[in-house]
This record gives structure tokens, C-alpha cells and sequence, in this order.
């Protein structure tokens, strides 16, 4: 008998996305079905390449349908086209950029800089079009971070727009790219963050993206609330250490976003332990847990612990961030599963932002087909 479309799609529904709760057919990531006498060839296209049950579910769909009964050979092409937290053209600055993703923190000097380079970096090597937006205007340093001496073009393009430096596969682009040195800082008033954020936005060929990681300076000043009044922040990843001092801005850091009407992505426990180099033992330098209780008593997911090490300091200062120099070690990996939980949770924001649409703009059942007249 031969093998039917029905039959493949049937078996393919035991197969459970873990964070969106639903089967890969329902989610509509099976696609591109043939089948060759029993010969069986389908893509499934997932909501980010950096999908971090990606070969999870690779397997359990080759294994659902070499169980139907005449199927010889499965070919499984996985593949993405990334979830958006908006609608194309509902705004003009940046249509093409699918998701922001804010990186902010309560306190300074906590690592988000860190994080934002390395998770870019993470992104960009699961194939995703990344930007880097550098928006601390305070102190500016992802251009050192990323290693780029260079400043970007000033126009080239029909519009005149300024092209972003292309580094390790990244746009990016840097507010220190067009301030003073460092002996001559800028006092910014909150028009002139706006003008500036919105001139970034506006003015640079950001082109088409998956995700635009903005690296926020700390705090809860005017920077993200004008990026967040300027356009849809698909969601903010917070950055702390795991000391009680830095989790209680934390807090204000949360209250802020949610005030604003920002998703929350998660929060990411940076310096989190050190572990000896010579002996091995991890040590929990700024105590232990923290990250785990914001999560838990505000409910936002822990998307990851990042240890303290000088080669992610070193990486920093060289200017090659350590997911590009040393990307098979566990520092690297300590990222990259931080980067995969980020995507991830995006993907789940976006699928629910949509279906909160859907119930919005549904039709309300009729109970009634003519509405009761009066006697
Ligand atoms: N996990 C880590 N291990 C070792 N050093 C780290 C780690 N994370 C960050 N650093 C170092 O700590 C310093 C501060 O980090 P970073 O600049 O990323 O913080 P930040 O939150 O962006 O700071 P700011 O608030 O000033 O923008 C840098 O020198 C960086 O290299
Ligand atoms: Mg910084």
C-alpha cells in the first residue's frame, strides 16, 4: 500500500515543540511534503535556526515516520524563517528587522556588553541575520568588544543611508562611532537620546534582520524608553550578577520594561561562578542563586548562567568575543545555550502575541441567529 500524505502528517503530530506546547504539524512547521514510493522528504521549518531542541526533533520525526509501515528512507531538511514580533510595514524606521532584542541591566558594569557580543555572535552562527546596535550612549565600547578601528561608511546607498560595519558576520553599529573622545564626553539631555536613537534607527541600511541586539546603557534612564517608544521591542533580556545589590535593581529594571509594555525575555546571571583553573572547584563568587530567585518570584525564565573567567574579560579587551575564539569550549557553550533560550523564548513571545491577535480580531460567536425582538 502506498504511503499517504495523511498518514505521514498523522505520525508527525506526536512530535512536540517543548516551548510551544503543540505538534510541529499544528505549529505548521512540516512543509514541502513528497513522497517517492517509500521514499519520504519533508522540511520542517522552525521559528529560529537557533532552536535548541533543533536535533530533538529532528530525530523524533525520522523515527515517527520510519515507524509507518512501508516508509524506507526519511529526508528532513531543517530549516527557519524566524518568528516576528510584528507585522511587516507597521512601522518605518527598521520594517525589515523581524525582532528587537533590548539588552539591559539594573546596575552598570554587569556585562551586557559582554552578553550583547556574544550573544550576536551565538545568533549569527546558526545562520540568523544579526545586528548590533550599540546604544549605550554613556559609554559606548562594543566597537573595542568587536575589534572594529574602522567607522562605518557615511552614505553609499540610493537613500543615503549609513552602512553598518560588518563584523564576524554582524551589523553593527555604534553611537561612540560619531561622539567625541573620551576627554571631551557628551552631556546628553533625553530630546538628544531620542534624536540619536531614532537618527540610528532611521538613518543606518540595517537591511533585513532576524534580530537587532541593542545593548542598552544600565539603568532606567531615557535610553530604553526611547527605543521602546521609537519601535516594538519584540523583548528585553536582562543582565545581573547573582549579589543581592545588583538583583534589586533587577527589580526596578523589570517594573520599568513592564511599565513600558516590553515582554520580558528573561534574565541572564552573568560572573555567575568561577571555576579554578587549576583545581576545578566552582566557586560562587557573588553568592549563589540569584538569578533563580528573580525568576521564580517574578516569573521570568533564567535563560543562563555565564561564569566569571578572564578569557570572556580577555575576548572583551582583544576585541574577539570568546564564542568566535573559542567556540568548542564551555564558555562558549555557556553562551550559545543562553543565545538558544533567548531565541527560543522569543519564538514562544511572538506565537502568543499572534495568538492574542487572533482571539482579539475574532469574529464573537452568534448565539442567537436574529437578535430576540421584543414581544
Ligand atoms: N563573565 C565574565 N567574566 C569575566 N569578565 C567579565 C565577564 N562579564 C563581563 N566581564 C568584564 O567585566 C567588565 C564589564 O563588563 P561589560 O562592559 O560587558 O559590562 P556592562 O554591563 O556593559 O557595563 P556598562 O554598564 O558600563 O555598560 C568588562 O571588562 C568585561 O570584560
Ligand atoms: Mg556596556
Amino acid at each position: 500500500m502506498a504511503v499517504t500524505a495523511e498518514q505521514v502528517l498523522d505520525a508527525l503530530r506526536v512530535v512536540n515543540d517543548p516551548d510551544l506546547h503543540r505538534d510541529i504539524v499544528a505549529l505548521g512547521f512540516v512543509q514541502q511534503l513528497a513522497i517517492e514510493g517509500p521514499r519520504v522528504k519533508f522540511d520542517i521549518v522552525l521559528t529560529t535556526p537557533a532552536c535548541p531542541v533543533k536535533g530533538e526533533l529532528h530525530d523524533q520525526a525520522r523515527s515517527a515516520v520510519l515507524g509507518i509501515p512501508g516508509v524506507e528512507d526519511v529526508a528532513i531538511n531543517m530549516t527557519f524563517n524566524v518568528a516576528s514580533s510584528r507585522k511587516p510595514q507597521t512601522e518605518k524606521l527598521i520594517p525589515q528587522v523581524r525582532n528587537v532584542v533590548a539588552v539591559a541591566s539594573g546596575k552598570g558594569g554587569v556585562g551586557k556588553s559582554t552578553v550583547s557580543t556574544n550573544l550576536a555572535v551565538a545568533l549569527a552562527a546558526t545562520g540568523a541575520k544579526v545586528g548590533l546596535f550599540d546604544a549605550d550612549i554613556y559609554g559606548p565600547n562594543i566597537p573595542l568588544m568587536m575589534g572594529v578601528t574602522d567607522r562605518p561608511e557615511m552614505q553609499g546607498t540610493e537613500e543615503n543611508k549609513i552602512v553598518p560595519i560588518e563584523r564576524f558576520g554582524i551589523k553593527l553599529m555604534s553611537i561612540g562611532f560619531f561622539v567625541g573622545d573620551d576627554d571631551n564626553p557628551v552631556i546628553w539631555r533625553g530630546p538628544m537620546v531620542h534624536g540619536a536613537i531614532n537618527q540610528f534607527l532611521r538613518d543606518v541600511e540595517w537591511g533585513e534582520l532576524d534580530y537587532l541586539v541593542v545593548d542598552l546603557p544600565p539603568g532606567t534612564g531615557d535610553a530604553p524608553l526611547s527605543l521602546s517608544q521609537l519601535v516594538p521591542i519584540a523583548g528585553v533580556v536582562i543582565v545581573t550578577t547573582p549579589q543581592d545589590v545588583a538583583l534589586q535593581d533587577v527589580v526596578k529594571g523589570v517594573a520599568m520594561f513592564e511599565k513600558l509594555d516590553v515582554p520580558i525575555v528573561g534574565v541572564i546571571e552573568n560572573m555567575s561562578y568561577f571555576v579554578c583553573p587549576q583545581c576545578g572547584e566552582t566557586t560562587e563568587i557573588f553568592g549563589h542563586g540569584g538569578g533563580e530567585r528573580i525568576s521564580a518570584k517574578y516569573d521570568i525564565p533564567l535563560l543562563g548562567r555565564i561564569p566569571l573567567d578572564i578569557n570572556i574579560r580577555l575576548g572583551g579587551d582583544e576585541g574577539n568575543p570568546i564564542v568566535r575564539s573559542a567556540p568548542d569550549g564551555a564558555l562558549a557553550k555557556a553562551f550559545v545555550v543562553t543565545a538558544e533560550q533567548t531565541a527560543a523564548r522569543i519564538s514562544t513571545l511572538a506565537l502568543q502575541r499572534d495568538e492574542e491577535k487572533r482571539k482579539d480580531n475574532a469574529v464573537p460567536i452568534q448565539l442567537f441567529s436574529k437578535s430576540p425582538t421584543k414581544a
